[in-house]
């Protein structure tokens, strides 16, 4: 007789074997293809593959160490816990080790599939200790997500100084052509950790560098001037923007009521909020994002000269942005765009880079320049004021090994500071500089987060500090305060002869009051500046930006209150969104001045390299796939990434014998992954079934219906979409009836007689980021530029 227990298992050993050989099976049909797709056809590598190896379709059953990093992954340096350099360690001397599944004791365990029960139906034992340990820890594997810029990506990098910031300061890492790690963290502000990339918002643009006199933090956004004067009022700002907590929506938007309620209220914040409303809200990438430190800070020469400065990235590719619908569209596609857009960059080699620059100002007693007040954050300079002045080369070169360990642990602070660099009284600086350590203590739960390893300094730490949760440091000595005896008078301090951090010994009194200065009571001018400053296109998204955010408002006084604003900054943006408001033009309270318009504010008019851009190559069996071939090669060449788009997965041209893989399927494409489109051939429409599993091939675009289709309406929507938003578009032979279907033609679109002399006139427009005659003109504004 057969008992329950025998006829269950025999059961699960059934299924066991079924799965076995489904891989199997799956096995024998994948062989050979999988190894080519994966292996570089024709020397080209698409990044994005998951591990260092490729996977088995079966499950492995020998003993292994766990696989290295891809190459282009880096650790933190292998460091110890106090500063001391391991150099023989190597970069995974803190990963899991050994080829077999262990407790958190090191004990070697027989299975981990099953709890310890009382027969296969009883009740989970209360002696099953691996179960308790492996839950317990689960159970505490999220920590909470910083309170603003949760969402956020990282990468290692270097910095090499030209030296030429020798004269103002005397930190050891921008003199001379010093070259010094960074890690950098770029993010969102309102956002949760999950939330979506492209989403309208400020970035953050944090980098830690690990120089030879101790770890310095330059904490910067993508916006060179902030909400808030004082940062007594940072938890209102956020409070005011981060999801209404009644519903606990909208997700990562500045589009509601309580964010327009409060910064229409609060108008030190309209400047900021102009520029949320630009193009720089939505950047096109992390690569191309440009990096304020906002406030002003203080540099310290070897002879004690101190220098007013304000700290800029800039980056060699220029700085971009995304279209809305593009950047919304971005949002469901693909969440992860921006950090997918970082690591593929890294992964395939195009480093990305910028340059440290400065704005010097003399240190006076008033502190200000040419009118402008440099100790109040929400203003800035004009480069036509003050040049910015290039001080030192940033590149990232890889991405992280784990994310948490690094990306989620790091801890920026603007008061990491190091010798030859000093704070000023900026009232929101001042707060910053007792928020992050604050939040921290909590974040990373406890006060040692300095030992952790992508924050540890690269120098010897000993700052007589014990104790404390997660203590790894194993101090030694038994006098761990000053004055002593007992460990022979040591640490010693050391004034600035001998690398100490000496503050600038500036002179202070007031008496105590709660009030701000006089000169940051004018709130409209620079916006109005920045207003006057953009070109027809920008100002164009600018409108649009209002006439969004506020038009998802519920409250028609806030609307209105926020339209006073725009009156007192502009009238022609305050006519144009009250009219896409439907709601009156309000007279200025406050009535606008004569600006003088800085160009370098506007992101459109020069041309910039074209490194890391995605180039999707529509084809399909008929295409001209010799031509195929030669553009993937010319794409690869010219440091860009070819996708090639096809109504299936896998390879084309097998017939051939020469295939190559296919990166996108109709199915899995949208045109906001690519930065330009080159279409080989004329892919038929799909069969009338498709519809069934993909709704984009029903041919739903009334354009399509009336042409009557004879390309897939998916190739069709794809196009439009680009063109939509202002991309290159290319092809050579039956492309171009492709283009001609899809009704596609203006500018940026190019018709050649070959593959790669397609791609070089798209690569000329990708120079310029986007074809921007293609936009409909706008009529009559104001701008200062042409
Ligand atoms: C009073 C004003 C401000 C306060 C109180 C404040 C506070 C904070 C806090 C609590 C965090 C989370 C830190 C963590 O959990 O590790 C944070 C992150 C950050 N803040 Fe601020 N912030 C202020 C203004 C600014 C300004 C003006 C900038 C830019 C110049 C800025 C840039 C950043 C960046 C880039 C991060 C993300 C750091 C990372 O990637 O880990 N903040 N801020």
């Amino acid at each position: 007789m057969v008992t329950k227990d025998e006829s269950e298992r025999g059961s699960t050993e059934q299924l066991a074997e079924a799965a076995s050989s489904v891989a199997q099976g799956a096995a024998k049909v994948a062989k050979g293809v999988a190894d080519t797709v994966r292996d570089a056809v024709g020397g080209i590598t698409i990044p994005g593959a998951p591990g260092s190896e490729p996977p088995t379709v079966e499950e492995p059953n020998e003993p292994c160490e766990p696989l290295p990093s891809k190459p282009d992954q880096r650790a933190p340096r292998p460091g110890s816990a106090t500063g001391k350099d391991l150099p023989s360690a190597p970069d995974d001397i803190r990963s899991q080790a050994g080829a077999h599944l262990t407790t958190a004791q090191g004990m070697r365990l027989a299975e981990t599939d099953h709890s310890l029960t009382a027969g296969p139906r009883g009740p989970v034992l209360l002696q099953d200790h691996h179960l308790r340990e492996k839950i317990m820890h689960f159970d505490h594997e999220r920590i909470p997500e910083r309170v603003v810029h949760a969402r956020g990506t990282g990468a290692h990098g270097r910095f090499r100084s030209y030296g030429t910031a020798g004269n103002i300061t005397r930190a050891a890492f921008l003199n001379g052509e010093t070259e010094t790690p960074v890690f950098v963290r770029f993010s969102t502000v309102v956002g949760f950790r999950g939330s979506a990339d492209t989403v309208r918002d400020t970035r953050g643009f944090a980098v830690k560098f690990y120089t030879s006199e101790g770890n310095f933090d330059l904490v910067s956004n993508n916006i060179p001037v902030f909400f808030i004067q004082d940062a007594i009022k940072f938890p209102d700002v956020v409070h005011a923007v981060k999801p209404e907590p009644a519903r606990e929506i909208p997700q990562a938007q500045s589009a509601h009521d309580t964010f327009w309620d409060f910064v229409s209220l609060h108008t030190e914040a309209q400047h900021h909020t102009m520029w949320n409303m630009s193009g720089r809200g939505i950047p096109y990438s992390f690569r191309t994002l440009e990096g304020f430190g906002v406030h002003t800070f203080r540099l310290v020469a070897a002879d004690g000269g101190t220098t007013l400065v304000k700290f800029f990235w800039k980056p060699v590719l220029g700085a971009h942005s995304l279209v809305w619908e593009e950047a919304q569209l971005i949002n469901g596609v693909d969440p992860d765009f921006h950090r997918r857009d970082l690591y593929d960059a890294i992964e395939a080699g195009a480093h990305p880079e910028w340059e440290l620059g400065v704005q010097t100002f003399p240190d006076t007693e008033d502190q200000t320049f040419e009118g402008i007040d440099l100790l109040d954050p929400t203003k800035l300079v004009p480069e036509e004021l003050a040049p910015v002045q290039r001080i030192g080369r940033l590149t990232l070169d890889a991405a992280p090994t784990n994310f948490f360990a690094e990306v989620e642990q790091v801890a920026f602070h603007p008061g990491h500071l190091v010798p030859g660099i000093d704070v000023t009284n900026d009232p929101l600086l001042q707060g910053r500089l007792f928020s992050y350590l604050d939040t921290q203590l909590t974040r990373l739960g406890g006060p040692n987060f300095p030992q952790i390893p992508v924050n540890r300094p690269h120098v010897p730490v000993n700052d007589m500090f014990r104790d404390g949760f997660h203590q790894h440091a194993v101090h030694t000595g038994n006098a761990p305060y000053k004055p002593n005896t007992v460990d022979g008078g040591c640490p010693f301090a050391v004034g600035a002869e001998g690398g100490g951090y000496v503050e600038v010994p500036e002179r202070v009194e007031g008496a105590k009051e709660r009030r701000a200065p006089a000169s940051f009571a004018d709130h409209f001018t620079q916006p109005r500046l920045f207003w006057m400053s953009m070109s027809p296109v920008e100002q164009q998204q600018i409108v649009n930006a209002y006439t969004f955010e506020l038009g998802k408002c519920y409250e028609q006084v806030i609307k209105e209150r926020q339209l006073v604003c725009l009156a007192n900054i502009d009238p022609v943006l305050c006519q144009k969104v009250a009219q896409g408001l439907g709601l009156p033009v309000p007279e200025p309270t406050i009535p606008p001045v004569e600006v003088q318009p800085s160009p370098a504010l506007s992101q459109i008019g020069g041309t910039w390299p074209v490194d890391g851009r995605r180039i999707g190559i529509i084809a399909d069996e008929a295409s001209d796939l010799e031509g195929v071939r030669e553009l993937r090669q010319a794409v690869h060449a010219a440091g860009m990434t070819p996708l090639v788009i096809a109504p299936h997965g896998g390879m084309l041209g097998q017939e051939s014998g020469d295939p190559f893989p296919v990166q996108r399927s109709f199915v899995t494409a949208r045109s906001v992954e690519f930065d330009a489109v080159l279409v080989a051939g004329a892919p038929a429409p799909a069969p009338p079934t498709t519809p069934a599993s993909d709704a984009k091939a029903s041919g739903g675009d009334a354009l399509t219906e009336a042409t009557e289709a004879v390309v897939d309406p998916r190739v069709t929507l794809l196009l439009t979409e680009m063109f939509r938003h202002a991309k290159a578009i290319g092809a050579w032979g039956d492309g171009a009836a492709t283009l001609v279907q899809a009704g596609v033609e203006g500018p940026g679109v190019v018709v050649a007689d070959s593959a790669t002399a397609a791609l070089s006139q798209v690569q000329e427009l990708l120079g310029a980021h986007r074809v921007w005659d293609r936009f409909p003109p706008a009529d009559a504004m104001q701008g200062g530029r042409p």
